[in-house]
């Protein structure tokens, strides 16, 4: 059977599955920050050590402004009233990607929760936002070359923003497509992929429980071969 620390999640599908109940996209990203909250309480419950979830990449800038505008207020506002929820469930927060073009306001509210949840000792939830694996490890071997002439895998991770972090072993896409998006590159190079058409905003625990149990059961066998 194999253990499950970091479970990573590429959350697609909340514009279509708006669109399929004649609503507007926001609507579909309001359902779907609901379901962050319920899906990080059901993994935390499953013991999961580190949940990954990817609420806005580097690329997706490239949405139109009302779009942006929306998820931005969304951010702020699951900061805002999430933080009880997190430290009631004994759950850290944590960010990665470059936070620094996100507005004053919403970087204090990221600097709060992460304050706040700073001694849960449960399960850590990393919000990935303005988040691109490429950025990443651009930042990372600019970083690390200040100090280091010659990198080595271990030196890189150490500067990577997951840096203390677990490799991923199961990374989950919903909503059909079969692509990475530029998800935690480096971290996945060994995870077990798994994607769903299932759109985001219907996730379920049933779902995503069935996912990791089939996961448990899965050779991992990291480039190596397994004796008989
Ligand atoms: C992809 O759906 C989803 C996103 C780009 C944003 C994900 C954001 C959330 C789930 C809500 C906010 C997150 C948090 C942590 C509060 P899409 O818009 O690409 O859907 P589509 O592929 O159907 O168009």
């Amino acid at each position: 059977m194999n253990d499950l620390e970091h479970l990573a999640i590429i959350m697609d599908g909340n514009g279509r599955w708006a669109k399929r109940y004649g609503k507007e996209r926001s609507y579909g990203h309001r359902v779907g920050a609901k379901n962050v909250r319920e899906i990080t309480k059901y993994a935390a419950k499953m013991g999961i050590k580190y949940l990954s979830l990817y609420a806005f990449s580097t690329e997706n800038w490239n949405r139109p402004k009302t779009e942006v505008a929306v998820l931005m207020k969304l951010l702020e506002k699951y900061l805002k009233t999430e933080v009880s929820v997190l430290k009631e469930h004994n759950i850290k927060f944590t960010v990665i990607g470059d936070i620094s073009k996100f507005s004053h306001s919403l970087q204090k509210e990221i600097h709060n929760a992460k304050e706040q949840t700073a001694h849960c000792t449960g399960m850590t939830q990393v919000v990935a936002i303005n988040y691109g694996a490429r950025d990443e490890i651009i930042r990372a071997i600019n970083e690390a070359t200040k100090t280091h002439q010659i990198l080595t895998p271990e030196i890189l991770e150490n500067h990577l923003d997951t840096a203390g972090m677990p490799p991923v072993d199961l990374l989950i896409r919903t909503g059909g497509d079969c692509r990475l998006s530029n998800f935690l590159l480096w971290q996945a190079a060994y995870a077990e992929l798994f994607f769903t058409k299932t759109l985001w905003p219907e996730f379920s625990f049933g779902e995503l429980e069935a996912i990791v149990s089939e996961y448990r059961q899965t050779e991992r066998r990291f480039g190596a071969v397994i004796s008989e």
